[in-house]
């Protein structure tokens, strides 16, 4: 048995929590991981011009029904993302009527932007609510250590929305690690036992994964999109723009025609100018991906595709990696004189 002070925290038999990845769904694939004894977490979707607010209550709802321990969620704070306050705010209507929810929905994550406004917020209409942010880098990192309540060090290989620095997991944990008190939690390219093992040894509290609940049996995502997963390599992904930072996915047709990252400063012009139509025409490519067309949108997918060959249950991820960091921490002491 691995118990770190994560699980204490989020009230979780295992250190592993499933990240976030809208703006597709992930309601089964949370219920899923949630059952498991990992945290599920709700993403932050807005497919097929559904109000995000109104689909962030009918997908709490939806987990709530479907599993019995806790569940965090997922929202995005970029500069772009107007609708960040409204769903914080639902959120904390939901738990303050719902006696059940506010033992069960344990944790927001925010990402993707500014963590001061969300835990400003957060602090003054519900102390209770965990609040986790992702760090890229050291310097967000710190700036998340004075505001929340744990962080997400977030790797370069990992999959999805990246940052412009390219810091990678094995550097960034442990100087977030050495320099912040926050529980820390490893995510970017873990996939495995190893990963597992080796985050704690970094002296992380636990990890967060995409790319590996992706490929599960549970997992909502199109079957092309997992096969996809697994049919890939490690050197399958590139890192192109995305509508807010640059973003890590598969090689296919969308991505080798999308730009490739350019500089912070001129992705926020570029990001200025965005017309709403513009923005909704690049969604449309996520639904058009959703549903099955693996050639003409953005398959987002880490590295740790080169490390995923098959499509077990959720269950089998979780006691599989449990049990394969469990042996290794035991085993290691072989190397102690
Ligand atoms: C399909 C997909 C969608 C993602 N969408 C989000 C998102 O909406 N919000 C977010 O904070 N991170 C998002 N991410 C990043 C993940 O939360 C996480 O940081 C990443 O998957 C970790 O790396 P791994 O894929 O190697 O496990 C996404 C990742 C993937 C693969």
């Amino acid at each position: 048995m691995i118990k770190t002070p994560l699980c204490e925290m989020l009230g979780i038999k295992h250190p592993i929590i499933q990240a976030p990845m809208g703006p597709f769904y992930t309601t089964k694939l949370a219920a899923a991981v949630t059952k498991a004894g990992a945290l599920g977490i709700i993403s932050h979707t807005n497919l097929f011009g559904v109000d995000p607010v109104k689909d962030m209550e009918k997908n709490i709802l939806e987990v709530k029904e479907n599993c019995d321990g806790p569940f965090g969620v997922n929202v995005r704070v970029a500069r772009i993302q107007v609708d960040a306050p409204a769903i914080l705010e639902k959120i904390v209507e939901l738990r303050a009527k719902d006696p059940e929810l506010k033992e069960r929905l344990k944790l927001v994550i925010t990402s993707a932007g500014n963590p001061e406004p969300p835990a400003k917020f957060l602090k003054q209409k519900d102390p209770d609510l965990i609040h986790f942010h992702v760090a890229p880098t050291l310097y967000h990192a710190m700036k998340v250590d004075k505001l929340c309540d744990g962080i997400i060090a977030t790797g370069y290989e990992g999959g999805g929305h990246q940052s412009y620095e390219g810091v990678t997991t094995m550097v960034l944990i442990p100087e977030v690690v050495n320099n912040c008190s926050k529980p820390v939690v490893a995510c970017g390219g873990i996939s495995d036992g190893k990963g597992l093992a080796a985050a704690l040894a970094m002296g992380a509290v636990g990890v967060q994964m995409g790319t590996r609940f992706i490929a599960t049996k549970e997992c909502e995502f199109h079957p092309a999109y997992k096969d996809f997963v697994v049919r890939s390599q490690d050197r399958d992904t590139v890192v192109t723009t995305g509508a807010f930072g640059p973003i890590r996915l598969l090689k296919n047709k969308y991505a080798m025609e999308h730009p490739r990252v350019m500089t912070k400063e001129e992705m926020m012009a570029k990001e200025a100018q965005l017309t709403p139509q513009e923005i909704a025409e690049d969604m449309k490519k996520y639904e058009l991906v959703y549903k099955g067309d693996i050639d003409n949108g953005p398959v987002l997918c880490g590295q740790s595709c080169g490390n995923i060959k098959n499509i077990p249950t959720v269950k089998e991820v979780i006691e599989g990696i449990v049990k394969e960091a469990e042996s290794i921490l035991k085993g290691l002491h072989k190397y102690v004189a």
